[in-house]
């Protein structure tokens, strides 16, 4: 009661002072985009500064509506775009519009039908984050985001809630398609990329989720446990990378506590890290619904709560009210959010078409799709398809019902979807009808008679795999050219996969791979398997029941057309592993450790690996992955020579540059991988770190390309958590130049005559409990 009334003894305070300031200015009110941010700042009431900080959605959980009202507030019931992620809340009398965030990684994310509406809003569904690092082609990714971007604008939505750049740091979280690799070099640049080419458009991004939200179980209050080198060496890395390249409209915090505390309401990781540190410019958002304490989240530095909660209006006043909150802090935030949506298409009044060229985009779509589909297996050259096969068997639930991105925000709502099964038509093949038929009856009576979710973006448990008899298998044998397998996973927000029947195929799906291969194989017959996945499965299980496997991954809406183009040779496959595949989902550096101390709350989560994630584990612990990072079949072969450097001792930077030829019989790209051996004097060091890539262009047979990488200081440095220093330590480094990160190709090394001290930083991310023993090398 005691808080109740003080809170509204300020209240009426802060409302009696600034109503005289209102009054004086009413009939010359600065408008936003006309006076300064600081004259309008200036205008705001408390209240106005208070409730513009908070998502529209605000108003909803409002008890009495008058307060926002009362002051010129707008709030909107329902979201400007149905379907949007959120909006912000309008202040007419100040000119300030209400702007609309929409999700997510993959594509936008809006309702694709409005009542009373005969019109459509689709979006293009694009390949999901892990097939698109797996393009290793920034330019690439740079095109996709382009189009999206422009969606994005068509559909008047002004930020989008993507890329997603939390490292993939074990098989089983549930949002690993979203993101792009267990590499933060890669995530990092993927991640750039993209923001270039969406906000290319005029419209903002949001990088999302700032920092170790790396598993969904409990993601509202895990706790993540990271020694201050993994942090910055590998999870805010990506972060980091990525901020180099491009300049994110937004960036999003994430749900989960970093060693103790909410990472929404560290000052450290928000303002010291990202701001200062790394000099960030633009608006911090949280993430949807991480409200917890609203005054820490504001103090950390955040100009935007999202989706908004009334009790998080109460929060904010009460801390004035009581001198916890300067007014001087919320005008710091809301100076950022009025900087970003001055920016914005809404603020310019851009009339946007809701016509966006889907049919342009989903060209780009199924580009994008080839390029980043790996090619894993492919004994005596299955694949490509042999001219003189015609009749293809084509068995597995998703051959007929493609997966095209994961569930949850990062879902799009697509007008189509190209199956496997179409893709294989069209490209001129003929699928046995009888096995069509049945698959396709049978996926369709299944999904119709599944109740319809209430929220679609939930997704539902996988349909088990039809039962086909061995009669069946054995007579498609006998009759067609080829069988094709398609083995589909799928998994989301708010989850994490199942270990059993998600990582591991179910038992159904192996007796499956198991019977055609062996009735195709009693006919000398070839079968392939395509993995129509959205991160890493169990492939030790069965895999040598397979002549050639192609990892599809989740492709968006054009896949079906994407996977015939690898399987004919229409498009050489170049897409390279960003994430390693290990024998066993026990060799997973952090599998000991997922997803943390059942039964604590909150969920415990010790990154005991450190910053041996990936193949730094794997590498350095000379553990034998089923595949390794960077790996990827081709159709043709490559050399790789000449690798020279400019000198022979390091000197701020150092050039390097190496010839790659194709030295096969048909066009295809490579991807050049630059790894580092630094000198490992007074800190372990992993055997090796990616310090650059590139993909070739499509080189003809006999055609070769020079490429040429720099090295700079920041690219031998370590950080020396004792030192809290970024630091290059004096010795030999290595530079192993190869087309995954073991099959090294040219190795040449380089000398560095003094230790060089490359950053001097404090450790900002403060653990709450001791720092925790990590591996620590071989
Ligand atoms: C997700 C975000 C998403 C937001 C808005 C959250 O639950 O974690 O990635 O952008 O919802 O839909």
């Amino acid at each position: 009661m005691k808080i109740i009334n003080q809170l509204k003894s300020g209240l009426i305070l802060c409302i009696c002072s600034l109503t005289s300031f209102a009054q004086t200015t009413k009939n010359n009110l600065p408008q936003l985009g006309k006076n300064s941010i600081q004259d309008v700042i200036a205008a705001m009431t408390i209240e106005e500064k208070i409730w513009i900080l908070l998502g529209s959605e605000t108003e909803l959980k409002k008890p009495k509506a008058d307060v926002a009202e009362s002051n010129g507030i707008i709030g909107y019931t329902d979201k400007k775009v149905a379907g949007a992620a959120g909006t912000t809340f309008a202040i007419p009398r100040l000119g300030i519009p209400a702007i609309v965030l929409a999700d997510g990684p993959a594509g936008v994310r809006i309702s694709p039908t409005r009542p009373n509406e005969s019109a459509t809003y689709y979006a293009t569904a694009f390949p999901v984050g892990t097939l698109l690092a797996s393009t290793w082609d920034t330019d690439l990714v740079n095109k996709v985001g382009k189009a999206f971007g422009n969606e994005v604008l068509e559909y008047g939505i002004d930020i989008i809630l993507a890329p997603g750049n939390n490292i993939q740091r074990n098989p089983l979280n549930g949002r690993n398609f979203e993101y792009f690799s267990e590499d933060p070099l890669v995530s990092g640049k993927m991640a750039a990329a993209m923001i270039n080419g969406l906000q290319s458009n005029g419209i903002g991004t949001s990088l999302k989720h700032f920092a170790a939200n790396n598993h969904e179980t409990r993601r509202f209050s895990t706790n993540a446990e990271v020694s201050e080198r993994a942090l910055r060496e590998i999870y805010l890395k990506a972060f980091q990378v990525a901020l180099k390249e491009s300049e994110p409209w937004t960036v999003m915090t994430s749900y989960n506590k970093l060693n103790g505390t909410y990472t929404a309401e560290r000052y450290d990781l928000v303002t010291e890290i990202l701001r200062n540190e790394w000099n960030y410019k633009g608006l911090v958002v949280t993430d949807w619904g991480a409200a917890k304490n609203v005054v820490d989240q504001v103090k950390a530095g955040h100009s935007l709560i999202m989706p908004g909660q009334y009790f998080q209006v109460e929060g904010l006043e009460y801390a004035m009210a009581n001198n916890k909150l300067d007014v001087a802090i919320i005008d710091q935030a809301v100076e950022k959010l009025l900087a970003l949506i001055v920016k914005t298409p809404t603020f310019k009044n851009y009339k946007f078409s809701n016509k966006p060229n889907l049919v342009e985009h989903a060209q780009v779509s199924r580009a994008a799709a080839t390029e980043g589909m790996v090619l894993l297996k492919n004994l005596d050259n299955t694949l490509p398809i042999a001219k003189n096969i015609k009749t293809i068997a084509t068995f597995g639930n998703t051959t007929y019902n493609l997966i095209t991105g994961g569930t949850g925000s990062g879902m799009v709502n697509k007008a189509y979807v190209v199956s496997m099964a179409q893709g294989l038509t069209t490209a001129g093949f003929t699928l046995d009808p009888q096995i069509e038929q049945r698959y396709t009856k049978y996926v369709d009576s299944v999904e119709a008679s599944r109740l319809k979710p209430k929220n679609p973006a939930a997704g539902r448990p996988q349909i088990p795999e039809l039962k086909i008899s061995d009669d069946l298998i054995i007579k498609q044998a006998l009759l067609s050219d080829m069988a094709i397998i398609s083995v589909g996973k799928n998994a989301g927000e708010g989850a994490d996969r199942n270990l059993d029947n998600n990582y591991h195929l179910m038992d159904s799906e192996i007796t499956l791979i198991k019977r055609v291969y062996e009735a195709f194989k009693a006919q000398r017959k070839k079968t392939v398997v395509v993995l129509n996945i959205g991160g890493v499965i169990d492939l030790a299980s069965w895999q040598n029941y397979s002549d050639a496997i192609l990892l599809a991954w989740q492709p968006g809406q054009e896949g079906g057309h994407a996977i015939a183009d690898i399987l004919t040779g229409k498009v050489n496959p170049s897409g390279k592993l960003a994430i390693t595949f290990p024998e066993k989902y026990v060799d997973v550096s952090s599998a000991k450790n997922f997803p943390g101390t059942q039964g604590v709350d909150p969920l415990n989560v010790v990154y005991e690996e450190g910053i041996y994630t990936g193949y730094r584990y794997f590498d350095t612990y000379m553990v034998k992955p089923a595949y390794e990072f960077g790996y990827g079949l081709s159709y043709t072969t490559f050399s790789l020579n000449n690798l020279t450097l400019d000198k022979v001792n390091f000197d701020k930077k150092i050039k390097a540059s190496i010839t790659i030829k194709n030295t096969g019989s048909v066009a295809g790209k490579e991807v050049v991988q630059i790894y580092l051996s630094a000198p490992a004097k007074s800190i372990d060091k992993p055997t090796q770190e990616l310090r650059a890539f590139a993909k070739t262009k499509l080189l003809k047979p006999g055609q070769s390309q020079k490429i040429k990488f720099t090295l700079t200081a920041d690219d031998l440095s370590s950080y020396i958590s004792s030192k809290a220093a970024w630091i290059a330590e004096e010795g030999r480094y290595t530079i192993s130049a190869g087309v995954s990160s073991r099959a090294i190709k040219q190795v040449i090394s380089f000398y560095l005559p003094i230790q060089l001290i490359i950053h001097q930083v404090s450790n900002q991310v403060k653990s709450a409990k001791p720092i925790i023993k990590e591996f620590t090398g071989k």
